[in-house]
């Protein structure tokens, strides 16, 4: 990635005018159309686990096939983790420059601080900072980005991403069942699987309506787990063409179903395009952790659930599809519109 400046430093110095890279087009700001009457589902995973069989399932099966998006509450992840994970994180952000970039990202990779898909001088950009680490496998972990301050970071992480591969590995044995498929058939494509972790910073912006958080995007993962670190809203989800707001549940995980299981079910679950908006007077924080199927291995829609048309998306070597995933802006359903088109 190319540097740029830190956004939450750009915010600091009382802007008189926000930089025309962070402004969006015209168009973009004028098509906002926001439906607050909606709300995203949620899922009780204690009722998928043991409730009355059928009922919660059918829910799940609805919330990954019409919305690819839903809030997860009962979800066993040790309540004091959680508030550990957004404690520490906060207080990261809260260090000076100078300490965060000790951990700064080098070119080429999106590890470490600094922000997320910056591909080139031209592009606009979002108000977002981000501290990102691969988190899995534990062979691929780099060290020296791995926070020794606040000093109990490093070992909070370790915890919190090792109990949400667990959850992770629950929930897709689940959508397994639901699609028809053998629950091994499906973990196995994540088996000594790739995990990131990665925080968001918003800083405030006082035209927040002319920036953006984050660009409009699906993710690349399986499955993405999200909290929302302070009370601070901002994810949006498009249903139907409007943006809905994801009002987060205290205690529960947003969790949105990615490219690669839209891929592998064929798209019978979708992987849903989401942003991230700007609050005119407060910082926003987010915490992601996104499941990706192991590295060298060829994902394409399984045969259960081809149905009489067929394949409707291409086997892509996973590798490649992240290459073009992170190798632009990012922008809608790109890559895997490529997939769809056989061109990756
Ligand atoms: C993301 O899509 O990674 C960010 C979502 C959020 O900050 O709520
Ligand atoms: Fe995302």
């Amino acid at each position: 990635s190319i540097p740029v400046p830190t956004v939450q430093y750009l915010a600091m110095n009382e802007l008189k005018e926000i930089p025309s890279r962070y402004i969006l087009p015209k168009a973009e700001t004028d098509r906002v159309s926001i439906d607050e009457s909606r709300e995203i589902p949620v899922i009780d995973l204690q009722e998928l686990l043991h409730g009355q069989v059928g009922d919660q399932m059918a829910s799940f099966h609805t919330a990954c096939k019409d919305w690819g998006f839903f809030q997860l509450i009962n979800h066993g992840v040790t309540e004091g983790i959680i508030e550990k994970i957004k404690g520490d994180a906060e207080e990261f952000f809260r260090l000076p420059l100078e300490k965060k970039k000790a951990y700064a990202q080098q070119p080429e990779s999106i590890q470490g601080y600094g922000q997320a898909f910056v591909v080139s001088e031209e592009q606009k950009l979002d108000w977002c900072d981000t501290f990102c680490l691969r988190t899995f496998p534990i062979a691929e972990r780099l060290a020296k980005f791995w926070p020794t301050s606040p000093p109990s970071f490093s070992e909070t992480i370790e915890r919190y991403v090792k109990e949400l591969q667990e959850l992770n590995l629950r929930l897709l044995e689940l959508i397994a069942k639901n699609l028809g498929v053998d629950a091994d058939k499906l973990t196995n494509t994540c088996k000594n699987g790739t995990q990131w972790f990665r925080i968001n910073y918003y800083p405030p912006c006082p035209h927040a309506d002319k920036v953006i958080g984050i660009s409009p995007h699906s993710d690349a993962s399986l499955i993405t787990l999200l909290i929302q670190v302070n009370e601070v809203e901002g994810l949006q989800i498009k249903k139907n063409g409007t943006w809905v707001p994801v009002k987060p549940l205290p205690g529960a995980f947003i969790v949105n179903i990615g490219d690669a299981i839209e891929i592998l079910s064929n798209g019978v679950y979708k992987s849903i395009e989401h942003r991230g908006t700007i609050n005119p007077e407060r910082e926003r924080l987010s915490i992601a952790v996104f499941q990706l199927p192991t590295s060298g291995i060829l994902v394409g829609p399984f045969e259960e659930v081809l149905g009489d048309s067929g394949a409707k998306y291409s086997t892509v070597d996973y590798d490649e599809y992240m290459k073009s995933f992170f190798g632009a802006k990012l922008e809608g359903k790109r890559a895997l519109d490529l997939v769809k088109l056989g061109e990756i």
